[in-house]
């Protein structure tokens, strides 16, 4: 299942978020804040168990989330999409996993990863504004199918067409939330139109 959305605020947010001119401030705002926009829609389905609490007025009945919620930054660039998401799920897990592309292969390294031995949560929510090849967030949820996970979904701000193809390939059950669906990706791996690197501008190092 791919969720492009449609929500106004996210298509003004994301066109800002391209812009050249965006400096690495407004840039680290605006992640956090697609983040926040993409996740209310890429959570919508999960479960609730009934439950009652006292009002001032008396009983009322509501709910709280049945599920367990980890959140999966893949560093660098999805630390951004963490702090926005945890403030509306401060009960979150986070589990870090480090990769990065080797720049000639665009194969994904794997350089961090303290995940413990058996799951501790129930919902993995993989967080990367960028899925261009597809490889790095096949290779996390790889990992996280072999730490036990079970129901895990993609968050992610920008895509390429073939990046959402891989990553249905290798794992069709998870569903992608992505803000834009682009045109391609150039030769040496780059979204386009895109926004250049996501973590080289969110940090400031590009
Ligand atoms: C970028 C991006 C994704 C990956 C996407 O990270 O944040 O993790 O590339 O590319 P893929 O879909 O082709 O695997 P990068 O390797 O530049 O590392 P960084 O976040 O540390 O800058």
């Amino acid at each position: 299942m791919v969720y492009e959305s449609q929500h106004p605020l996210v298509k003004h947010k994301l066109t800002l978020l391209r812009k050249q001119s965006t400096e690495p401030k407004k840039f680290r705002e605006l992640v956090r804040e697609l983040a926040m926009l993409l996740c209310y829609e890429a959570t919508a389905d999960l479960g609730v168990r009934g439950i009652e609490v006292e009002t001032p007025m008396g009983r009322a009945s509501g709910h709280e989330l049945a599920d367990k919620i980890g959140l999966i930054p893949v560093l660098r660039a999805g630390l951004g999409m963490v702090n926005g998401i945890w403030e509306m799920m401060p009960g979150a897990e986070v589990w870090h996993i480090g990769l990065y592309r080797d720049e000639r292969t665009l194969k994904p390294v794997s350089y961090y990863n303290k995940l413990p031995t058996a799951p501790t949560v129930q919902v993995c929510l993989v967080l990367d504004p960028m899925l261009a090849t597809g490889g790095s967030a096949s290779a996390t949820i790889d990992i996280l199918k072999n730490w036990g996970a079970t129901r895990i979904k993609f968050v992610g701000l920008l895509a390429a067409p073939e990046g959402i193809a891989a990553l249905q390939k290798a794992h069709p059950d998870v569903p992608i939330y992505i803000a834009k669906i682009d045109e391609r990706l150039n030769d040496i791996g780059f979204i386009v139109p895109g926004l250049g690197d996501a973590g080289d501008r969110q940090f400031g190092t590009g």
